[in-house]
């Protein structure tokens, strides 16, 4: 029976899955001195995005074998680390595309029609019909940043809204997005033409920042801005001064660059509507993370290659044929990133 650390909240079905065999505990919100602690004698550990996994913890967990990301963004994990030391990092890619494309979608509507500012104006007794006013979807332009899974869910939902998508993403064929009815740009031409730009890219070094201060000024003005994908994509005193000045219109904003995010300056503003991370936070997603990272975590316990491993190199040769699929995705993910970067 091997010992199971959970350190952040995950749903109950992949808890329950994992205690039928093995030994669970679960203690959420720990410093990283005490989860240096808390490892030592664990052989798996499993993560959301809140907890940072550092080389420290990594090193401290002596019998860890697997680390588990109930989630897709694997940023709040030192893989590096995981990898010199065997330590295989599974994740869920699959479990919250639709939520995630939904939460998107729901931010930008809720920015073209001042949806929360009109309930905040209501609930404190004004009547604000003018100050108000939005505008609609129909007939704009939709620029999707990285047409991955997540990307390509929000602009279906945009086509059926009545918008021209656009998108940037060097590793989508022309053909593939003409059979999905949207048009590929460059990203200056996606931040040049569109009236709204939603972002679907993972956090890497290299994308880091690509929101700048320099791309916001070469933006259409008035543009809007939503982000569900990482908070670090975005320079965010340059977004809120963009914001302020009314060069970009308003913009939705569920990740920061650090989180808990209360006092961010982009909660501050009232064009900037935000959610505390709320992308994934849907009982289905949840379910889903946390039934497909506890699977995962009995098939390397019970020596069987995982659906989602992202650290590939630490997986045996026998399972290679299985996951050589998976290598050629973190290949092309990788070399999606540096394009993104490199705009
Ligand atoms: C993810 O990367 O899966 C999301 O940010 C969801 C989360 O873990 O909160």
């Amino acid at each position: 029976m091997a010992k199971i650390l959970i350190a952040d909240s995950i749903a109950k079905e992949g808890i329950d899955l994992l205690s039928r065999q093995h030994e669970v505990v679960v203690k959420t919100g720990l410093s990283e001195d005490a989860l240096v602690e808390a490892v030592a004698d664990v052989q798996a550990l499993v993560v959301r995005s809140q907890t940072q996994v550092t080389a420290r913890i990594i090193e401290a967990g002596q019998h860890l074998e697997v680390i588990a990301r109930a989630g897709v963004g694997v940023d709040n994990v030192d893989v590096e680390a995981a990898t010199a030391r065997g330590v295989v990092v599974v994740n869920a890619p699959l479990a919250n595309t639709i939520s995630t494309a939904e939460h998107a979608f729901g931010l930008m509507l809720a920015v073209a029609r001042n949806i929360p500012q009109g309930q905040s104006s209501l609930k404190a007794g004004k009547w604000e019909r003018s100050k108000l006013q939005g505008v609609e979807l129909a007939g704009k332009t939709l620029g999707v940043v990285g047409l991955g899974r997540i990307g390509a869910e929000v602009a279906s939902r945009a086509r059926a809204f009545q918008m021209r998508v656009i998108a940037f993403d060097p590793f989508v064929s022309m053909e593939r997005a003409s059979a999905l009815g949207i048009e590929m740009k460059s990203l200056d031409e996606v931040f040049a033409e569109a009236d709204f730009v939603t972002l679907h890219t993972t956090l890497t070094p290299e994308t880091r920042g690509m929101i700048s201060k320099e791309r916001l000024a070469k933006a259409r003005k008035g543009i809007r801005i939503i982000n569900a994908a990482r908070g670090a994509l975005i320079d965010e005193q340059a977004l809120y001064d963009a914001v302020e000045s009314g060069h970009v219109a308003g913009a939705g904003i569920d990740v920061f660059s650090e989180e808990p995010a209360v006092g961010n300056i982009l909660t501050t503003h009232d064009r900037i509507v935000v959610t505390p991370h709320l992308a994934a936070s849907t009982n289905e997603a949840q379910d889903r993370a946390a039934v497909d990272v506890a699977e995962q975590v009995l098939d390397i316990l019970e020596g069987r290659a995982p659906r989602f491993p992202v650290n590939v190199p630490t997986v045996n040769a026998e399972s290679m044929a299985i996951i050589a699929p998976y290598i050629e995705a973190a290949r092309v993910a990788g070399r999606v990133a540096m394009q993104l970067a490199q705009g």
